[in-house]
């Protein structure tokens, strides 16, 4: 009978080669970050080259300038602190707040505001739900109109200018991460944001033209002063509207 050894003969070479590994922490940690980076770049790196990474829907568009100022104040102020932009597709959340989000619906939002606190509702269909009035009164004074709510008050969009100057380098840089703005559009972005608050303004047809279905009117009530409140406004009042569900529903026969 031949004798059977206590410790199975080391394959030697290999051995030597995975010792490095097991004796040498910085090794180690080399190597185990060399092996999740192969599985981080096949799960992520066709994300960005795939076409089908986010399906395009109809309507989808740029924001108008005063549009995207207004995001801009929207994120000046931190509302994202209390107000998710996100409808997961949840029975509860869509009976609520209307259809769940698409990911092309913030394609055009950099940073996206997605979040996930939501002191107060989801703002992600906000746009039409209330008057422009509504709004104007609910960000001057809160309680006003909801009187238990705890919403800090922005008494200052109203009364504040908006400082538009660098309206057009925003859509520049905007551009240069994928939001197809065209030249048209940026050579025209101090006019257009001014002429969207007033349909009196020659240049409120190509405002439309050049943002289909952007809504024209004064926001904050005076046609002549861009506060900030006309913006704040013009944003809420977009959000979620881009996209006719109608359509959408039937075309990819989700329901
Ligand atoms: C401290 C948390 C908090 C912050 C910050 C905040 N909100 Fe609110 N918001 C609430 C709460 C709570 C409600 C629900 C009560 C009410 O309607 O006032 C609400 C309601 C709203 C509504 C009505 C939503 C609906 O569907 O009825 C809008 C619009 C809104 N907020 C916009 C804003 C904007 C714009 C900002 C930033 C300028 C902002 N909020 C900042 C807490 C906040």
């Amino acid at each position: 009978m031949t004798e059977i050894p206590a410790t199975a003969p080391r394959k030697t070479s290999l051995w030597a080669k995975h010792k490095i590994f097991e004796t040498n922490s910085i090794f180690l940690i080399l190597g185990v970050l060399f092996v999740i980076s192969i599985g981080g770049l096949v799960e992520i790196a066709p994300l960005f080259y795939l076409q089908s990474t986010i399906e395009r829907v109809k309507g989808v568009r740029p924001y108008s300038p005063l549009e995207l100022a207004g995001r801009a104040i929207y994120v000046r102020e931190g509302c994202y602190n209390c107000h998710s932009q996100m409808i997961r597709p949840l029975r509860d959340e869509v009976e609520r707040y209307g259809h769940y989000s698409l990911a092309a619906e913030s394609m055009y939002d950099k940073p996206f505001q997605w979040g996930s606190k939501r002191t107060g509702p989801d703002l992600a269909r906000v746009g039409g739900k209330y008057s422009d009035e509504w709004q104007l009164r609910h960000l001057n004074d809160p309680r006003s109109v909801v009187p238990l709510s705890i919403m800090p008050a922005y008494p200052w969009l109203a009364t504040t200018d908006l400082k538009y100057n660098d309206i057009a380098i925003d859509m520049k840089v905007n551009r240069l991460s994928g939001v197809p703005y065209t030249d048209e559009m940026i050579l025209n972005a101090a006019a257009d944001l001014r002429a969207q608050i007033n349909p009196e303004d020659p240049g409120a047809a190509d405002v439309e033209k050049r943002y289909p279905k952007a809504i024209i009117r004064s926001f904050a009530g005076d046609p002549k002063r861009v506060t900030e409140a006309d913006a704040l406004i013009a944003y809420l009042q977009v959000l979620g509207t881009m996209v006719d569900f109608k359509l959408y529903d039937n075309k990819a026969n989700l329901r």
